[in-house]
């Protein structure tokens, strides 16, 4: 077993690390409070290629390991999880899923420009009545001879209104159930294609989360991913290296607020000493950091495996779990840390705390990975 990181795992580490600290956080409350995408940031992330930095050097990527990805996912999570996030969706959902399962054709055109940061991608599973049971997809794609026409709505889609290109779930045979489901990429500006307005979210407030619409929507039949039926395997798949990109984001925001704690706790006196000289402090700083750490290990667990191609689904479920709980629990601590100061946005912990939320709810909520889990160690 081998705990030390390469020399390049850590100068991305480090590069993620100054990024965040140097363009990110300037501007990371005024962009949650005014709900601003950080277009600009992501740009400068998609120039450095932390948006397609594990696609391989072929098709425009960075050529990294699942490691990497986990040690930059934690830095930039540190400072904005509305940021990172769009580098997790890009990566994981969007790309990975193209250079793995994508013709030659669908790779050239869309996945290397997404691999580049030229264009951003969104991952178009959810439906209003199809969250956590994903099987129950009402939007339809009709095989018409040389195209599909796609009909139906998506819900909470990460990326919606800045992405261009989609991949869209959509049953294709509903008698056939799970089987009878499909993966399409749709571009931005088909005809019957529109944008719904941006939700007004509690957290990840910088990020672009809208509904979608198709109607009528002409997909042609190259734009299907994989052989017909594929969609749901296709979908859950790509979940799997998703939800360690999550994983990371939860352990970025334990740590980022973890940071601010322990710092806080030394500079801020009461009783005539820094409240780190108190053992209530120190408890809970022990305590987060303790737990940090097994998320940490966990995450980089996952994306070993995922490195090593052995399977890595329930490592990534066990990883999220584990991280967003972790999250929402520093977060919450690190708030109480920072008494009165952490309830106003200057001092960054509460945005944490409201960020930290979604890492429980997005791909896949907490009882999902429990349900992962469990089916896999009582199987
Ligand atoms: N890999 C490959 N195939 C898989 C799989 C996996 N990890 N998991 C399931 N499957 C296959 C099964 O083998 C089965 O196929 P067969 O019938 O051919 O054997 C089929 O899929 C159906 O499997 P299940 O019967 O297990 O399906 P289920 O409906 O009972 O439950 C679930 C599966 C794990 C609960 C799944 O529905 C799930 O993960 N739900 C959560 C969905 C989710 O994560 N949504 C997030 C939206 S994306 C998002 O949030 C992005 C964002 O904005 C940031």
């Amino acid at each position: 077993m081998n705990f030390e990181f390469t020399e390049e795992q850590l100068m991305i580490r480090q590069a993620a690390r100054d990024f965040a600290q140097n363009v990110l956080k300037p501007g990371v409350i005024e962009r949650d409070e005014h709900q601003k995408f950080p277009a600009e940031e992501i740009k400068q992330l998609g120039e450095l290629g932390f948006l397609g930095m594990m696609v391989s050097l072929q098709y425009g990527g960075g050529g990294m390991d699942a490691i990497s990805y986990v040690l930059a996912m934690e830095e930039l999570s540190k400072v904005d999880a509305s940021a990172s996030v769009v580098v997790s969706v890009n990566n994981s959902l969007v790309c990975y899923g193209l250079e793995q399962y994508g013709t030659e054709q669908q790779k050239e055109k869309y996945l290397v420009p997404l691999a580049k940061g030229e264009k951003i991608g969104a991952f178009c599973l959810s439906e209003p009545e199809a969250g956590s049971d994903a099987t129950s997809q009402h939007t339809t794609a009709i095989d018409m001879g040389d195209h599909y026409l796609l009909n139906g709505t998506k819900n909470w889609i990460t990326n919606g209104g800045s992405a261009s290109t989609y991949i869209v779930i959509a049953q294709t045979d509903t008698a056939k159930e799970h089987k009878g489901i499909n993966a399409f990429i749709v571009e931005k500006g088909m005809p019957g294609f529109t944008v719904g307005p941006k939700e007004n979210k509690m957290g990840i407030r910088g990020s672009d989360t809208h509904s979608l619409m198709f109607s009528d929507v002409k997909v042609p039949k190259e734009n299907r991913i994989g052989e017909d039926g594929f969609g749901f395997s296709f979908a859950m798949k790509t979940l799997e290296g998703g939800r360690i990109g999550i994983a990371a984001q939860a352990l970025g925001i334990a740590a980022g607020a973890y940071e601010l704690a322990l710092q806080y706790s030394k500079e801020r006196k009461t009783f005539g000493k820094p409240i780190a000289e108190h053992q209530a402090i120190q408890f809970k700083l022990a305590d987060m950091a303790t737990e940090i750490e097994a998320a940490r290990l966990l995450c980089l667990r996952a994306a070993w495996l995922k490195d090593h191609h052995q399977p890595y689904g329930t490592a990534a479920a066990m990883a999220k779990v584990f991280a967003s709980e972790t999250a929402m629990k520093v977060a919450t601590e690190a708030v109480q840390i920072h008494g009165g100061y952490g309830f106003v946005k200057e001092f960054h912990v509460e945005r944490m705390m409201r960020d930290a939320k979604i890492t429980q709810i997005y791909e896949g909520t907490s009882e999902i990975q429990r349900i992962v889990i469990s089916r896999d160690i009582l199987k």
